[in-house]
């Protein structure tokens, strides 16, 4: 199945880069600390980022002493302000699908990715290619949306039978978006309604324009993915918010019912070179 490039969608990208320039949105405040405390020492180190966006992480690791990142994306509009604003003579940035790395011809000593690996269909072939490009030793340290968020999603009509995930039409009826949470009269979330954790699979929802497709696998998935492709499963962070953050935004403690997403650490087997 060809890979979406919503992103370089106008209406989206507009609505994305909005988001993204407010300075309490979710990455800034839970997912950039958890993914950045995970990486290792990047002294000298060359780095792959999967997925880089406008480029600011691959500034960060330029910025911490990295020798050379390389950043690869989708999306053309992403890129171009990549190359705007997180421009470095140590960064390059290629447009390129993640389903695609495996024509890299160079090894990385780290390959991070933010926030991207939920728009990839085939994990186990993406995480495959990652062991291939890394160095013996090499680490790989990604966020994903939380399996709680991604399981959610509204069908449009007659994907359960295609989808191979859903196949067999079970007798299940996905929550739309919008009924993500029971509230109480006051509109305040009192507990997530979970449906369809167990149907791995493609989903469809509205995010800015409608038909953002993002693909749901379960945990064990994630994890077993991992270790049969031959990495350790060094640490994973599903952020919550701290004392400090809850007293300026009371409103994150929605995420102690669901974390909105998932950090993970993992090492490819072997000694550093
Ligand atoms: C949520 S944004 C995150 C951007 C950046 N990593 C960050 O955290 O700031 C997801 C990025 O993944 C890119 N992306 C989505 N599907 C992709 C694919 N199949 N191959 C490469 N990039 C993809 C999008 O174009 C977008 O720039």
């Amino acid at each position: 199945m060809a890979e979406q490039n919503i992103y370089d969608n106008e209406a989206f990208f507009e609505g994305y880069h909005k988001l993204r320039e407010r300075d309490d949105n979710a990455n800034v405040l839970f997912e950039m600390p958890a993914l950045f405390s995970l990486l290792p020492e990047l002294k000298g180190k060359n780095v792959l980022d999967l997925g880089c966006g406008f480029g600011e992480h691959c500034m960060h690791m330029a910025q911490a002493g990295a020798c050379k990142v390389v950043g690869i994306d989708i999306s053309e509009k992403m890129l171009q302000v990549a190359r705007a604003e997180n421009a470095a003579p140590n960064i390059v940035y290629y447009q390129m699908p993640m389903e695609d790395i495996s024509r890299i011809e160079e090894y990385f000593d780290l390959v991070v990715s933010s926030l991207a690996f939920h728009y990839v269909e085939d994990f186990e072939g993406l995480i495959r290619d990652c062991h291939e490009l890394l160095k013996p030793g090499g680490i790989l340290v990604f966020s994903q949306e939380h399996p709680f968020s991604t399981c959610y999603g509204e069908l449009s009509e007659g994907k359960e039978t295609e989808s191979e995930g859903l196949r067999g039409k079970l007798p299940i009826t996905l929550h739309c978006p919008e009924n993500r949470w029971t509230r109480n009269a006051e509109g305040e979330k009192l507990y997530l309604n979970l449906a369809g954790y167990g149907l791995e699979g493609e989903r469809e929802s509205k995010w800015f324009v409608e038909g953002v497709k993002k693909y749901h696998r379960t945990f064990s998935t994630i994890l077993n993915t991992l270790t049969a492709a031959g990495f350790v499963v060094e640490k994973t962070i599903e952020p919550l918010p701290t004392p400090e953050l809850l007293a300026a935004h009371p409103e994150q403690a929605d995420l102690f019912h669901k974390p909105d997403f998932l950090v993970i650490r993992a090492r490819k087997k072997g000694t550093e070179a």
